[in-house]
């Protein structure tokens, strides 16, 4: 069994409650097995965790808008509140930190977290640079013994990923050549806002910038409706990646769950124009990534806005597919989106003579609740999560070297091992981005 199987196989056994040989406790301070838990960014996303937070100690809320407070906590009477989530991580009998900031926040939140041996649920994209995905998987691999980590791509627990990966590894397509995500979200913006007005009372707009450059304040970054505010701002540059953050995290997850890839070795990109404040809508980004131990090398590809791969038959439009995935084998291809897949075999040996399909015993179970994998894995460390900080950080770095391929204009060749292109070194410069003084990354 490999990893990727071995963590199918656990978490289901992971997906009731838990129950601890005597002795044994489940956060490092919380007798009763109940986490302490902070919630960081408690409206918008925020709410959708309540529901599977309720059956621990939230002892800590943390939103710069202090006008989420009343109704969170009703919720979490018992819990402490806080507005800057730098002094929400020092709070005393901290087990664990579930995070829906914004996303230019989010590297900074799991490192300091892990650097305070603090379990993290943080929602996607874990970062919006490849220094940042390197340094907190760095940092997580030294403690993934210890700490349990998840990143927020819950649609990971829908059954069809398992069986897109069974496909794919029973060798429906036979071998494996390349594989194509796609997202045809498209929310364009020109510039970043005019200042407009002043925050309201209660909302620490300082705080929302945190590490990011300066900006003035617009209420039009947090005029949309709860859980889909990120539209508003993770298309700038200095708050998001835009379709790489967005859907693009659980569309890629589609495709890496199957085919097993850490780091690229190259990355090109091609798209519209550069603008200096907004990532683009319209983008196609290639990677090449070296063999395994179960398939050759292969490409792969992600395009967002609008761009398309090439559909194998005319009769397969894939445009109808707003997010999938397609893999292609050197007998066919595999067609999915989120909860369903397509066979098409392809040339004159695709005959299935090849294709021994699972007996029943040996299929993939169901990952459970997805929050719930984490929080067994809190509780007892040698649990895995299907999405934690190594699995994810490969993820992200992967995308986030297409979008430093796209602002260079070439194909670049990357040194994963030591996080260096080889051959550009303005890309090497794009790798990393500025903070504001006085915010620590890895602090
Ligand atoms: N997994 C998913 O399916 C999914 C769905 C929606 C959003 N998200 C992710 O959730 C995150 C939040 O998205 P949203 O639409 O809820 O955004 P949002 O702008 O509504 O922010 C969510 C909450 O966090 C607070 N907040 C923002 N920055 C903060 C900070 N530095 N410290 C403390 N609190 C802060 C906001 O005031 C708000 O209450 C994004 O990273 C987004 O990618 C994930």
């Amino acid at each position: 069994m490999n990893r990727r199987e071995f963590i199918k196989t656990t978490a289901i056994a992971g997906a009731g409650w838990l129950i601890l040989p005597t002795g044994v406790r489940a956060g490092q301070s919380a007798p009763s097995n109940k986490l302490n838990i902070a919630l960081i960014g408690v409206g918008g996303r925020g709410l959708a965790h309540y529901d599977s937070l309720v059956g621990e100690n939230v002892v800590a809320l943390c939103d710069i808008n202090e006008k989420r407070f009343p109704d969170a906590l009703k919720r979490f009477p018992n819990a402490k509140t806080y507005v800057d989530w730098r002094k929400c991580l020092d709070h005393k009998g901290l087990d664990a930190v579930v995070c829906c900031t914004t996303d230019h926040t989010h590297a900074f939140i799991a490192n300091w977290s892990l650097n305070r041996s603090l379990h993290v649920y943080m929602e996607k994209p874990l970062a919006i640079s490849v220094e940042e995905a390197r340094v907190v998987r760095a940092n997580w691999l030294t403690k993934k013994t210890k700490l349990a980590t998840q990143v927020g791509m819950q649609r990971h627990a829908i059954q069809n990923f398992n069986r897109v990966r069974e496909l794919i590894r029973d060798g429906v397509i036979g071998e494996l050549k390349a594989g194509y995500a796609w997202g045809n979200r498209q929310i364009r913006r020109t510039s970043y806002l005019p200042a407009k007005g002043r925050p309201p009372e209660g909302f620490h707009f300082d705080l929302w910038l945190g590490p990011s450059p300066d900006h003035p304040y617009n209420p039009d970054y947090f005029s949309s409706s709860s859980g889909r505010n990120c539209l508003q701002w993770n298309m700038y540059w200095d708050f998001g990646v835009g379709q790489i953050g967005d859907m693009g995290s659980h569309t890629m997850d589609l495709l890496w769950n199957a085919v097993d890839a850490t780091l690229p070795t190259s990355a090109e990109a091609k798209g519209e124009p550069f603008n200096p404040d907004v990532t683009p809508v319209k983008c196609e980004s290639h990677f090449e990534h070296p063999a395994n131990n179960w398939r050759g090398p292969i490409r792969v590809s992600w395009y967002q806005g609008g761009v398309m791969p090439i559909s194998p038959k005319p009769y397969v439009d894939l445009k109808k597919i707003d997010h999938g995935a397609m893999f292609k084998g050197a007998k066919g291809y595999v067609i999915c989106d989120f909860e369903s897949r397509i066979v098409l075999p392809f040339g004159d040996n695709a005959d299935f003579t090849y294709y021994a399909s699972r007996k029943k015993e040996a299929v993939l179970p169901p990952l459970g609740h997805f929050q719930q994998q984490w929080f067994d894995a809190c509780k007892d460390p040698s649990r895995k999560t299907a999405c934690d900080f190594e699995y994810s950080s490969n993820m992200i770095e992967q995308m986030l070297l297409g979008l430093v391929a796209y602002r260079v204009g070439k194909k670049i060749e990357y040194d994963g091992v030591n996080g260096k292109v080889t051959n550009c070194q303005e890309a090497n410069d794009l790798l990393s981005r500025k903070y504001r003084s006085g915010w620590t990354l890895n602090g």
